[in-house]
């Protein structure tokens, strides 16, 4: 029996998977780490904490499973898109990385379009600039920080990070390189045109690859390290959204998944390019040569969730921790008997600014309609709601660039809840549909390293060889019609403060 292992590099941790060659779930570890916030609005992660997850977490699949190390047949990547990893010539990490839901790069943004020009890089790149994506912070430490832009030598992505760390080798593939506002959507390729406007060395990046490509093998150092065998050969792997879209079967037009992480994205797979022209859905290369994928991402999602519980429930984490069970379980149940509306209560869930469809970094969150009859519960149950109803307006904005999908795959932390699953089947109108293997990006990453491997001759193939769907979760009527006016009103009410978020973010 050959074994793969799919390496998952979070934003709340780092979770490593081994897979049996038939894609079942043998043995999982996870290792948290913290998200810096130096300034309102920024976030910051230590790349030596993902190295040190990922060590400790391979380390402890092999412990706890028995099983042999040279019987892995690859290894690959998910990697939370974006972050900046900024390397001196030695191969040292120069500062913190800024990941991808920092919003401090606003002016650089506006120099990126001014110097490309704004239909230009939307031509080449397929999306507008905006805060999350790599170019901005690249242009920000050259800004503000001249003396760490000097002695930069290697530009890499979180997931390139670790994998430059396995295996020696500085490499970079098109699902993760399509959210730095460089890459030449179409051709696959980094646009020297771009480069050029921007001013921003070449050989400060590395070449890139289709995701299954093999991009490398585990040097000694990282064997002695991890426990894996030196010369395992370990695969690009790919972006987490594009890795989820594997380990959940999204691999052909026509289908789509909807992810609550930390963030939130709803991501359709496409045959060609679709761009929305004002970049409120964003346009990528998928992990599949050939096909490319548009969604909108929900920055905060997940994380409102978690911003929540560890502000006001910490009472029920202390009860989940004594009876073994996990927190957002207990909370679910709470949130399960709220009616739907929160009794009047509206979260925008705009914790860390907000990417699509409204592409502001100054939006903050808010609980719309707060009044002394409310409780914690009514805030949680509107949080749950407005994470979706975020979605949904992304969901909007698919339909009317004719991209159709008669129902969804959930994946992501939100995707294990029944509750959060059904407010998505009600409010898409939609069937939801859950996969039976659980591990999502985990499994994407490890197909494609059996793809490179050679155990799978392609990524569909073996999706459609290791992908079990469960029976779907359907819209109930009564629900859809009774969140339509909240949705309407939750619509109406960014455009309605918008002014107001960039006063304040003036003071
Ligand atoms: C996608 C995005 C997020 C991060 C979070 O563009 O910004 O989904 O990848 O992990």
């Amino acid at each position: 029996m050959k074994y793969l292992i799919g390496i998952d590099l979070g934003t709340s941790g780092t979770k490593t998977v081994l897979f049996s060659e038939d894609g079942i779930a043998i043995c999982s570890a996870t290792e948290e780490y913290p998200l810096y916030q130096p300034n309102n609005g920024w976030a910051e992660q230590d790349p030596a904490d993902w190295w040190n997850a990922c060590i400790s977490t391979v380390k402890k699949v092999f412990s706890d499973s028995g099983v042999n190390p040279k019987d892995v047949a690859g290894i690959g990547f998910s990697g939370q898109m974006h972050g900046l990893v900024m390397l001196d010539e030695d191969g040292n990490v120069i500062r913190n990385s800024i990941i991808w839901c920092d919003g401090r790069t606003a002016d650089e943004c506006a120099e990126i379009t001014r110097r490309v020009g704004e239909s230009h890089l939307v031509d080449i790149t397929a999306n507008q600039a905006v805060t999350s994506f790599t170019a901005g912070k690249i242009l920000w430490v050259r800004n503000h920080e001249p003396e760490n832009y000097k002695r930069c030598r290697h530009i890499l992505l979180p997931k390139d990070y670790i994998r430059y760390k396995l295996t020696g080798k500085f490499g970079m593939e098109v699902s993760d390189a399509s959210g730095m506002n460089m890459l030449d959507i179409h051709e696959r390729i980094w646009s020297d045109e771009v480069l050029k406007a921007l001013d921003i060395d070449s050989e400060l990046l590395p070449d890139v690859g289709e995701s299954s490509d093999i991009a490398g093998a585990v040097t000694a150092e990282a064997a002695a390290l991890t426990g894996l065998t030196e010369g395992t050969p370990v695969v690009y792997g790919g972006g987490d959204n594009a890795a989820a879209a594997v380990g959940t079967g999204v691999v052909e037009k026509g289908k789509a998944f909807i992810t609550i992480g930390t963030s939130g994205v709803l991501y359709a797979h496409t045959d060609s390019v679709a761009i929305d022209a004002d970049g409120r859905i964003n346009t990528f290369c998928t992990a599949v040569p050939d096909s490319w994928a548009v969604f909108g991402c929900t920055l905060a999602a997940g994380m409102s969730l978690q911003w929540l519980r560890n502000n006001f429930f910490q009472a029920e984490m202390d009860t989940a921790k004594g009876l073994g069970k996990d927190p957002y379980t207990i909370m679910t149940e709470q949130a399960e008997r709220i009616p739907i509306g929160a009794n009047r209560l509206i979260f925008l869930p705009y914790l860390m600014g907000e990417r699509s469809p409204i592409l502001d970094p100054n939006a903050r969150g808010v609980f719309f309609g707060l009044s002394a009859i409310h409780t914690k519960y009514d805030m949680l149950r509107s949080v749950m709601e407005g994470v979706i109803y975020a979605q949904k307006q992304c969901l909007d904005f698919h339909r009317a660039m004719g991209i159709e999908f008669n129902e969804i795959y959930a994946t992501g932390g939100g995707g294990t809840s029944p509750l959060w699953r059904q407010m998505i089947a009600d409010i898409f109108e939609l069937p939801v549909v859950t996969i039976q293997n659980r591990e999502g990006p985990a499994l994407g990453a490890a197909i494609l390293a059996g793809v490179g491997a050679g155990l799978y001759p392609s990524i569909p193939e073996a999706c459609k060889r290791i992908i079990k769907v469960n029976d779907p979760q359907l819209p109930i009527a009564k629900n859809t019609n009774e969140y339509a006016p909240y949705y309407k009103l939750f619509r109406d009410l960014y455009p309605s403060m918008k002014e107001n978020f960039q006063t304040l973010a003036k003071l």
